[in-house]
């Protein structure tokens, strides 16, 4: 995985980036902090969206319609999730990194493969993204719940139920 040479380079360094002035009472280092880890959050959920519709197009095989318009559905409630966390880090003064050069090079995702047709290969592929997100997004509840910000932490246990959701959808296709 490349994730420990791309992550966020600003959460890994320690580093943050100078924030809007705001009158939320959160004191500043520790939305400084919230914010590198909502950017971190922010750059998988928007990889696995990408991902997701990734997998949408080029599935292949007997099961694609299921699937094909499951991820469709998949895509719509992330794609609410992405909105939240990037507007919340905005809230606490940050800017989000939303743009595709700042998402490739923050995220901690293995690339998802384009040499893939078959749609099991496309339920491994994903199943192992939403697993890689949902891992990251739960260590984050704990983490922004330390630095004092149940609100991100609350808004990222909305993110971790979806994700698990979706995670036991694709895995029950790939167990009997
Ligand atoms: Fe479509």
């Amino acid at each position: 995985m490349s994730g420990a040479k791309t992550r966020n380079i600003k959460e890994a360094q320690g580093k943050a980036e100078a924030l809007y002035p705001t009158r939320n009472d959160i004191p500043e280092k520790q939305r400084e902090k919230v914010v590198a880890i909502m950017n971190a959050r922010l750059a998988e959920t928007i990889d696995l969206a990408l991902s997701i519709k990734q997998a949408h197009w080029n599935l292949k095989g007997i099961q694609f319609i299921g699937v094909h318009e499951m991820l469709d559905g998949f895509r719509g409630a992330l794609d609410g999730h992405v909105d939240e966390i990037a507007e919340r880090l905005v809230q606490l003064g940050g800017t989000a990194h939303g743009t595709v050069q700042d998402v490739s090079s923050n995220t901690s995702l293995k690339p998802y493969p384009t040499n893939i047709h078959k749609v099991e290969d496309h339920l491994r592929a994903l199943a192992d993204h939403y697993a890689a997100v949902g891992a990251a997004v739960r260590k984050s509840i704990d983490e922004t719940s330390d630095l004092g910000d149940e609100d991100s932490s609350d808004l990222l246990t909305g993110v971790s139920k979806t994700l698990d959701s979706n995670l036991w959808f694709i895995e029950a296709h790939l167990q009997e």
